[in-house]
């Protein structure tokens, strides 16, 4: 993981186009510094709505805590989609090193000196560093921490292997999304839109994941009413601020900061500034094809692909969680107009494993 912080400041040709298509859809804080403009976390929460996104991670987190196999299906969820995130930047990061013939610096001769892939690929690959080895977690995978995460809350909720079994069944609409999120994240190797939208869905991922795990964390493990949880599902920081216990994949991603005295941010946020030097290498080395305008456009629409793929994640597990907490014969009642997601192809053995 980059630990390190760099500018917010993004290319004042690509951020000129920028300024102007915020300002045109969004009250945002983009301003102008002379000639520089300024993108801030403040116009990217703006185009990516991150107060209903917000409020919808607490939703689903309140409603989970109210059935320890409730917060053990949320948790099953969230790890395992997350599960292909550091897989699937990898993939974007070689996709677009593999582009040699996309990003180039235009005004170098000949042509085949010109390719600056190897400009963008790494700032992408920072992020995903710790997801394979923690050199600060005894070079753990960050999978390796979802798993000890999801085991001791399965401990909690007293689950034996057969009944998470059934509980891990996920409905096809949850499969299908997970197929689409791992297809957007990875872009196509020679596709400049494809790669760039990819560039876009992987800084809303980073930015958008910094505040669920800090969500997670004060709403499930602090806010949570049962001392069985805490006592189970163990968190820990030692003096030098490493994590440890079972809870650690959650706060080295993000914590609840007022219990830290700190902002709550973990390595999500290092990865997030990362993602956002990769597009600004992006629109410094711009594949010929695309104009500025068409840069940021695409960066945007991969933005808000992520925002709403990850609204409907979160919206499919609450429909989930509330469709198995009612009476059994519920679960087999046509879903609401505001909650597609749950079919007659409910799991029925779900439907009591959760009462
Ligand atoms: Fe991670
Ligand atoms: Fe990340």
């Amino acid at each position: 993981m980059g630990r390190h912080h760099p500018s917010h400041t993004l290319d004042a040709n690509f951020i000129r186009f920028l300024t102007i298509y915020v300002l045109s859809l969004y009250r945002t804080s983009v301003y102008a510094t002379g000639d520089t403009y300024v993108f801030d976390d403040r116009a990217i929460a703006d185009i990516l709505g991150v107060q209903d996104y917000e409020g919808l991670i607490r939703k689903v987190c309140r409603r989970a805590v109210q059935s320890p196999k409730a917060t053990y299906l949320l948790m099953e969820r969230y790890t395992h989609i997350n599960g292909f995130a550091g897989s699937s930047v990898a993939l974007l990061a070689g996709n677009i090193g593999y582009s040699r013939e996309l990003f180039s610096d235009q005004s170098v001769q000949p042509e085949g000196s010109s390719d600056r892939g190897m400009m963008i690929a790494p700032k992408v690959l920072a992020a995903t560093l710790d997801e394979h080895s923690d050199h600060v977690l005894g070079h753990a995978s960050h999978r390796t921490l979802a798993q000890v995460c999801l085991n001791a809350i399965a401990a909690y909720a007293r689950l034996s292997v057969a009944e998470r079994s059934i509980l891990d069944r996920k409905p096809p609409c949850l499969l299908a999304l997970v197929e689409q999120f791992k297809d957007t994240y990875r872009g196509t190797a020679g596709n400049a839109p494809s790669l760039v939208r990819a560039l876009g869905y992987h800084l809303a991922s980073e930015y958008l994941a910094d505040r669920e795990y800090q969500i997670k964390d004060e709403e499930i493990w602090f806010r949570y009413p049962d001392e069985k949880f805490r006592k189970t599902v163990k968190r820990g920081r030692k003096t030098d601020g490493t994590w440890f216990g079972h809870w650690t994949w959650v706060t080295v991603h993000g914590h609840f900061g007022t219990a830290e005295g700190d902002q709550g941010h973990g390595v999500e946020h290092d990865h997030y500034l990362s993602a956002v030097e990769a597009l600004k290498a992006a629109a410094k080395f711009r594949p010929r094809e695309l104009t500025n305008d068409e840069m940021f456009s695409l960066a945007v629409e991969g933005m808000r692909a992520f925002k709403d793929q990850w609204t409907a994640f979160y919206t499919i597990v609450l429909d989930e969680i509330e469709a198995n907490t009612r009476e059994c014969h519920s679960c087999f009642l046509p879903s609401s107009a505001a909650s597609p997601w749950i079919s007659d192809q409910q799991n029925p053995d779900q439907c009591s494993a959760l009462r």
